[in-house]
């Protein structure tokens, strides 16, 4: 335990190409990811991607097949996971339930001040030095206890708690034990949507206010924009972009990541590359211009907010048109989710975000014009990564999808 306080400085977390297979099934290829000290990094990607393996490798709860870890600078793949300096937060919480709250928070520095001998019911009793040592953990839990406000349940079990009472119990428990680095596997998705945004502020707050790395875990993509430094968009093993939030979101690399950073997804519409790299809208040339192949199929990605519905202003770049019909109104409270259907041959259809005044402006089945905004949509080309604007054909062009013929 000792060195804790001096190395707080030194918390990066540095991940060397990575490998892990579980027998023929490969989960992780090869990862390369460095972790600034005090950074809060969140995984995101589909289920079975990798990103509870990766993390339990940093936990060394499991051991990769290649590759290093290092954190603070030091390698610690010889390290067992208690000598890492790490704690991990899990989705179950793990809780004893025999246990008091203050027993469980106590649990790791019962495991790491106490010898066998002093554990023994018996004694207890009667060792002096246990009588010390306790104090010095019921002082420890108590003040972990007040940084959650969890002081008034101490002596509750955890069966007596609500969901978010137990799952601050477990960051608790991972507190208590001053880590540099705290893991935490998807610790929210127990919670009911609303404990779960109560919690997601709070867990901001607490890593704001212990200043260390948090590496965080979740397929919650919204989780992972609100939270995080930076996030590492996982799929099949690898990690398909890293950055800010809003790169993924404004600049997503791929069809992969646009397709899982955004509620309600991303429209993908097909499109191709017309003469002098125009991209063609249904056959109708948009302003947008990319290195591509005439002939090239692409795809336009355009989020729900790019979208509106009325004419584009005439005369206002260039047009193209295509038919759209409102199928559902989707109503979250504070605005609508529109799903419009088109009659293109391979268009599915388009969701469009709209306020409740704008919403009520549709009837569902009518036929309506929407307009989109060139400057907030991407095109990808045929392996799904995303083509640079070429010479500032992206900005400032409305483009009209016409109304049903
Ligand atoms: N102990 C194991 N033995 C065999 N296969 C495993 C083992 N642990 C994980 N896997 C497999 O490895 C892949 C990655 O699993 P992992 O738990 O890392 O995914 P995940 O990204 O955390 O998914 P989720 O979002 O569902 O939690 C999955 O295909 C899973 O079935
Ligand atoms: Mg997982």
């Amino acid at each position: 335990m000792h060195g804790q306080a001096e190395n707080r400085d030194m918390a990066t977390v540095g991940l060397q190409s990575i490998a892990k297979s579980f027998g023929a099934t490969k989960v992780l290829g090869g990862v390369d990811l460095s972790i600034a000290d005090g950074e809060f990094l969140t995984l995101v990607g589909p289920s079975g991607c990798g990103k509870s393996t990766l993390i339990r490798i940093i936990a060394g709860l499991e051991t990769q097949d290649s590759g290093s870890v290092a954190i603070g600078g030091l390698g610690v793949d010889h390290m067992r996971p208690h000598e890492r300096r790490v704690a991990m937060v899990f989705q179950s919480y793990a809780l004893y339930p025999h246990m008091s709250v203050r027993s469980n928070i106590a649990v790791p520095l019962t495991m790491s001040r106490m010898t066998m001998r002093q554990r023994l019911p018996l004694v207890r009793l009667m060792s002096r030095s246990r009588r010390e040592i306790m104090r010095g953990i019921d002082a420890d839990v108590a003040a972990v206890a007040a940084q959650l406000q969890l002081e008034h349940l101490l002596d509750r079990r955890p069966a007596q708690l609500s969901g978010g009472q137990r799952q601050r119990v477990a960051l608790g428990r991972a507190m208590v034990r001053n880590p540099d680095v705290f893991l935490m596997d998807e610790p929210l998705s127990n919670l009911d949507a609303k404990l779960r945004v109560h919690m997601r502020t709070e867990l901001a707050e607490l890593h704001k206010r212990l200043g260390v790395t948090f590496i965080y875990v979740t397929h919650d993509q919204i989780e992972a924009m609100t939270m995080s430094d930076r996030v590492a968009m996982m799929d099949a093993g690898e990690i398909l972009q890293l950055g800010k939030p809003s790169e993924l979101y404004d600049l997503p690399a791929s069809i992969k990541v646009a397709q899982f950073i955004g509620s309600p997804a991303i429209n993908l519409l097909p499109a191709t590359v017309g003469p002098g790299g125009r991209v063609e809208l249904f056959g109708r040339p948009l302003a947008r211009a990319v290195e591509e192949p005439a002939g090239s199929a692409v795809t336009l990605g355009i989020r729900a907010e790019a979208l509106s519905i009325g004419q584009a202003d005439p005369g206002h770049g260039a047009r193209a048109s295509f038919s759209a019909r409102l199928r559902r109104k989707e109503n979250l409270g504070s605005e609508f989710i529109l799903h419009f259907d088109l009659a293109g041959p391979d268009a599915s259809g388009v969701t469009m975000r709209a306020t409740p005044a704008s919403a009520a402006l549709v009837q569902e089945s009518s036929e309506v014009t929407l307009t989109f905004d060139e400057g907030l949509c991407h095109v990808f080309n045929s392996a799904g990564r995303r083509l640079e604007a070429r010479d500032g054909s992206s900005r400032n062009t409305i483009v009209s999808l016409k109304a049903w013929p």
